[in-house]
């Protein structure tokens, strides 16, 4: 879906959708997830009291921790989503610090945590396998002995199934989208084209923007070797929102890692 010459320039991920990420994520039960989060630390016998949330994107998890009594830092590379995620605590006077930081070299000096979360695939955007281990090491830094890495992927599964192959024209809705993917088996890589039209509301004008969104499929065993190859300990894999082992057509998996003591 080339975009139209008429249109704003083609942007890398999270810069122009940022201010509509929440828009497009209505639908998305952060609640039940923290619920999720909640039974799988329990579930590990561990209770965090401090989270650092990694590639927090707008902040709407950190903000439900938060409120949940948690202390929450939270860290992405995107200027334009810790703009909203900044603006989302301010309004709702909560205490998060959050920091623009890329997680391959994730440094925020002495700072250790209970528990490191990274949620809705964002490490799937690592394209570089390189950048993935550093990652995991740059956590392993960031947690408090005993503390756990808790976070989800997109499976291969889902990036060749075309799971990014979205599109809203809703009549009612100001924001339309049209994603378009395509999944190379070979370089393992899911190539996004996003178009997005933002009715301004005055009944004739549109804001019209590109972004290209590039995700990486890795392997349950490359995941699992790299965790474990950093430092971490009791690698553990389930099919998304449950306690059961993947599945052959598991399109999320969540892992659990934990620091040793
Ligand atoms: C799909 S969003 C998820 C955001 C948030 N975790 C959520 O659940 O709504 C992916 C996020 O990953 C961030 N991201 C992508 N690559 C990153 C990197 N190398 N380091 C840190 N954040 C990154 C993006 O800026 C974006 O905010």
């Amino acid at each position: 879906m080339p975009p139209d010459p008429a249109d704003s320039p083609v942007e890398t991920s999270f810069g122009a959708v940022s201010p509509f990420y929440d828009t497009l994520m209505a639908g998305v039960p952060y609640r039940f997830w923290s619920d999720y989060l909640g039974k799988l630390w329990k579930k590990h016998g561990t209770q965090p009291k401090s989270v650092l949330d990694l590639a927090c994107g707008t902040g709407t998890m950190s903000r439900l921790l938060a409120t949940r009594g948690f202390a929450v830092t939270g860290s992405d590379l995107s200027a334009g989503m810790l703009e909203v995620a900044r603006r989302k605590t301010g309004d709702a006077d909560l205490s998060i610090d959050f920091f623009q930081q890329d997680a391959a070299e994730l440094d925020l000096g002495d700072l250790c945590f209970d528990a490191v979360i990274c949620l809705f695939d964002s490490l799937n955007y690592i394209l570089d396998p390189e950048r993935v281990q550093s990652a995991f090491a740059r956590v392993l830094a960031h947690l408090n002995p005993g503390g756990t890495f808790l976070f989800d992927v997109n499976t291969e599964y889902a990036l060749a199934e075309g799971m990014f192959n979205q599109s809203c024209t809703r009549r009612d809705e100001a924001l339309h989208y049209r994603w378009r993917s395509r999944y190379d088996p070979l370089t393992r890589l899911c190539t996004v084209h996003m178009r997005f039209e933002f009715d301004l509301g005055n009944g004739t004008e549109k804001q019209i923007f590109h972004e290209v969104h590039r995700q990486r499929a890795y392997s349950k065993e490359d995941l699992s070797v790299w965790l474990r190859a950093a430092g971490f300990a009791d690698v553990t894999l389930y099919d998304a929102y449950s306690t059961d082992p993947p599945k052959k057509r598991s399109d999320r998996l969540f892992y659990l890692a934990v620091k040793p003591n």
